[in-house]
């Protein structure tokens, strides 16, 4: 594929929705074509199901509905978006992908991960990120940043939840050296940011280089 996948992850109030609009503001204006979307969601139907994923009414859904409908949502959000912005050269930008469900169903919720790779792989048509950036926090300050009041189903788990998930993040990025970029969200805004940058254009760098 022509385009460039890269994808923010972390636990929640890490910053990482910032810092991909602001990553995409960068290359745009370098010229370059943006496509910033999310997860869950992006089209239409996967909007509709992630009203169904983060819904506080819906305290009752089981780990195995949630992480199939993780997937739903984002096997059409890869089809119907992604790819395709992928195959016109864009650079795609998406706030989470499927390492979300890694760490949040897969280490936090304890679902098996060769069940969750093999899912992955029909749900995503086999599309994996180029760059992954995580933006690490300690889960107690990520949760101090967010208001409980108005937190979403996800939001509303557990410090110990929490604590897992970060930690599941860490174990993949572990496995997927080459793709992932540790940066540490403690940091204000503009160096989380210029940090970032840095570490794009090293990267990019050396893929060049490596297909030289
Ligand atoms: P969102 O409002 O997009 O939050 P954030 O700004 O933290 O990304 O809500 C997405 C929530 O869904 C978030 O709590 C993480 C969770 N999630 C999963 O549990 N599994 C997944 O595969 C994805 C993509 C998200």
């Amino acid at each position: 594929m022509k385009g460039l996948f890269i994808t923010f992850e972390g636990i929640e109030g890490c910053g990482k929705s910032t810092q991909a609009k602001l990553l995409a503001e960068y290359l745009r204006n370098q010229g370059k074509v943006v496509f910033l979307t999310r997860e869950p969601g992006g089209p239409k139907i996967s909007e509709q199901i992630r009203e169904i994923l983060l819904s506080t009414k819906n305290n009752e859904m089981l780990p195995e509905t949630e992480v199939l409908l993780y997937m739903a949502s984002r096997s059409q959000h890869t089809g119907e978006w992604i790819i395709p912005a992928l195959e016109q050269g864009k650079i795609v930008i998406s706030d989470r992908y499927y390492d979300s469900t890694l760490a949040y169903q897969g280490a936090a919720r304890r679902i098996e991960r060769k069940l969750i790779d093999s899912i992955t792989k029909f749900a995503t048509f086999g599309l994996k990120p180029d760059i992954t950036f995580l933006v690490d926090l300690p889960a107690e300050e990520g949760l101090s940043r967010i208001s409980y009041k108005n937190a979403d189903r996800l939001e509303k788990e557990s410090l110990e939840f929490h604590k897992k998930v970060r930690k599941g993040f860490f174990e993949i990025a572990k496995i997927e050296k080459n793709r992932y970029i540790i940066i540490d969200g403690r940091d204000s805004v503009e160096k989380i940011h210029k940090e970032i940058v840095k570490k794009f254009e090293e990267k990019i760098r050396k893929v060049k280089n490596e297909t030289k």
